[in-house]
């Protein structure tokens, strides 16, 4: 689909960015940031201005997507990447939808008990630190593929600002400062030489990524083969084959992003469409709205006893669900129908009893016949032509593997600690997997990124995501819920305190703030166990919605340094 409207002719004359919070109110609602025709909302202001800019020059959505997530590679290091995966989500504006899978896949050397050692015991840090934790990384591959398909301005010209922004150099935020002290002796305990981000880095500072930017320019000059081929990745092999991996050139010349059908599913009057696996992030939401859809939850009252504990209960049979079906379609059979189908969800609910919590020791997964997965980053965009991308995108773990590949300016991901290294055992976010999601050379890992466009009366209503693991399946939930069911803005929505539960660890997690000890006390009561004193923050989504005047709010998650932009 090229634009189906001619370009606008008037050139705007500001890109806005503002504060998370404004003064902008509509229908006595405090809005956020309100734009009229066109936004961008991601995890670092540089990143969204870059974005918003190509919209101006007449870009769609797809190609302001090349332009923010490369952006993100250099303005947000932490998550955003070359050297990763992620998903797509999109609506265009004539209603048709579509995903895109890029996400990293094992190496072709890759085996079934690669971190196990001789007693058959995992060995703790090898799926998640260092080069045997890399996956053949996705991200160039796909934002070819969506410039082939999509793609309305010349490749050049989606990434000259980014190179550009590396060169100039980007300004340290207090997070980013706070981030980097806590990560830097992995990047010493990992590497054989410094890296950049080895310098004791304050907020204020400006870092530039002037390898990246080299590397960036040969994508710009040879498409795709710039990073898989060529310079690119004979610095990435040589590397991570120095520091003990076993990527090849062959595994990086064979890497293909894939256009998947996406989960699409009703919640009431809405139509919900997001990722299909390798991503169990669909269909855990398709199972958890289902396991809501007969009760008026807005009745009951937002973060309250009963809300929280029918949400917590539909959570608990979605992940049980996921950790036995859910794995790479390309090499396991998913029933996926049944799994989010009405009738197989309520009847998983009907053992759900209001007066006391379901134990996770009592539940496994369901029984369908004939079968026997947080450093992430998120961002939304809505064109002026009314086309619109969700996209997640990551290293995994906070900076990935803490590989840096020096020459190329770019980290590598562990995302194969998204497989599951045995059966029964917890990956990094306390996930539990079975044979669905077990390595198997050239397949790829299951995820929970759950990019997400929601539809109201056949119209675009929202473009929602998050990072945060397994939290992002919940995250993205809940902030539909307070959306459509608590009549939250966007901004509001995204705010709200959240709270998580996963089936194992049988656990409700609450987000430090916003939840009483009285409501804590209520649902102690009735059996949960409540992990409010270690939790951190849970997921942080960027998501814009349609005003019902047809104008756009962003929602910028307060909890990182995200921004909105837009015209
Ligand atoms: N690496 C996080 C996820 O894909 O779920």
């Amino acid at each position: 689909m090229k634009k189906l409207i001619p370009i606008i002719t008037l050139i705007f004359l500001f890109v806005q960015c503002k504060e998370n919070s404004t003064k902008n109110t509509q229908n006595n609602k405090i809005l956020g940031f309100v734009a009229d025709s066109a936004m961008v909302v991601s995890a670092r202001e540089e990143a969204s201005k870059i974005g918003v800019a190509i919209l101006q020059k007449g870009g769609n959505a797809f190609d302001a997507m090349v332009a923010t997530e490369l952006a993100l590679c250099v303005a947000y290091p932490f998550a955003g990447n070359i050297g990763g995966g992620g998903f797509m989500v999109y609506r265009t504006n004539d209603g048709k939808t579509g995903a895109l899978d890029y996400r990293e896949k094992a190496p072709l050397a890759a085996s079934k008990n690669m971190y196990l050692d001789e007693n058959g015991d995992v060995i703790k840090g090898k799926s998640t630190l260092g080069s045997m934790a890399i996956g053949i990384p996705g991200t160039v591959d796909g934002l070819f593929k969506v410039h082939e398909k999509f793609g309305t301005l010349p490749i050049s010209e989606l990434i000259q600002p980014v190179i550009d922004l590396a060169n100039k150099g980007v300004i340290v935020t207090k997070k980013q400062e706070d981030r980097l002290a806590k990560y830097r002796h992995f990047f010493s305990e990992v590497n054989d030489t410094q890296i950049i981000l080895d310098a004791e880095w304050k907020e204020g500072d400006t870092i530039k990524y002037l390898n990246l930017a080299k590397t960036l320019e040969r994508i710009r000059d040879n498409g795709r083969d710039g990073f898989y081929k060529g310079k690119t990745a004979e610095m990435l092999v040589n590397y991570v084959q120095k520091i003990g991996g076993i990527i090849t050139k062959k595994d990086l010349d064979n890497y293909e992003a894939k256009w998947r059908t996406p989960i699409e599913f009703t919640y009431k009057d809405l139509k919900i469409t997001s990722m299909s696996p390798p991503s169990s992030g669909g269909i855990c939401d398709a199972q958890i709205f289902k396991a809501l859809e007969p009760y008026d939850i807005s009745t009951y009252g937002h973060n309250s006893v009963k809300s929280i504990q029918l949400i917590a209960e539909a959570e608990r049979r979605a992940f049980a669900d996921r950790s036995f079906y859910l794995g790479d379609p390309d090499f396991v059979q998913i029933p996926i129908d049944t799994l989010i189908s009405a009738s197989y969800v309520q009847k998983r609910m009907e053992d759900f009893s209001w007066d006391k919590a379901t134990l996770s020791s009592s539940i496994s997964h369901g029984n369908i016949a004939g079968y026997e997965s947080d450093e992430t980053t998120h961002y939304s965009i809505i064109d002026s032509y009314g086309n619109a991308i969700s996209a997640t995108t990551t290293l995994n773990g906070a900076y990935g593997s803490k590989v840096y590949v020096s020459e190329g300016g770019f980290m590598l991901n562990n995302e194969m600690d998204d497989f599951s290294s045995k059966p029964g055992e917890p990956n990094m976010f306390g996930l539990i997997g079975a044979e669905a999601n077990s390595i198997e050379p050239g397949k790829r890992m299951l995820s929970s990124m759950t990019p997400t466009i929601v539809e109201k009366n056949n119209k675009l209503f929202m473009a929602v995501g998050s990072p945060g693991g397994s939290t992002i399946i919940t995250s993205v939930m809940q902030t539909i819920l307070n959306v459509y069911e608590f009549n939250f803005g966007m901004q509001e929505a995204v705010d709200a305190p959240r709270f998580h539960h996963q089936w194992l660890p049988d656990v409700v997690t609450l987000e430090p703030k916003g939840f009483d000890s009285i409501l804590v006390e209520k649902l102690k009561a009735k059996g949960y166990k409540i992990n409010q004193e270690n939790s951190r923050i849970l997921g942080k989504v960027d998501a814009i919605l349609v005003l019902p005047n047809g104008q756009l709010e962003g929602g910028a998650d307060y909890r990182g340094d995200d921004k909105a932009a837009g015209f």
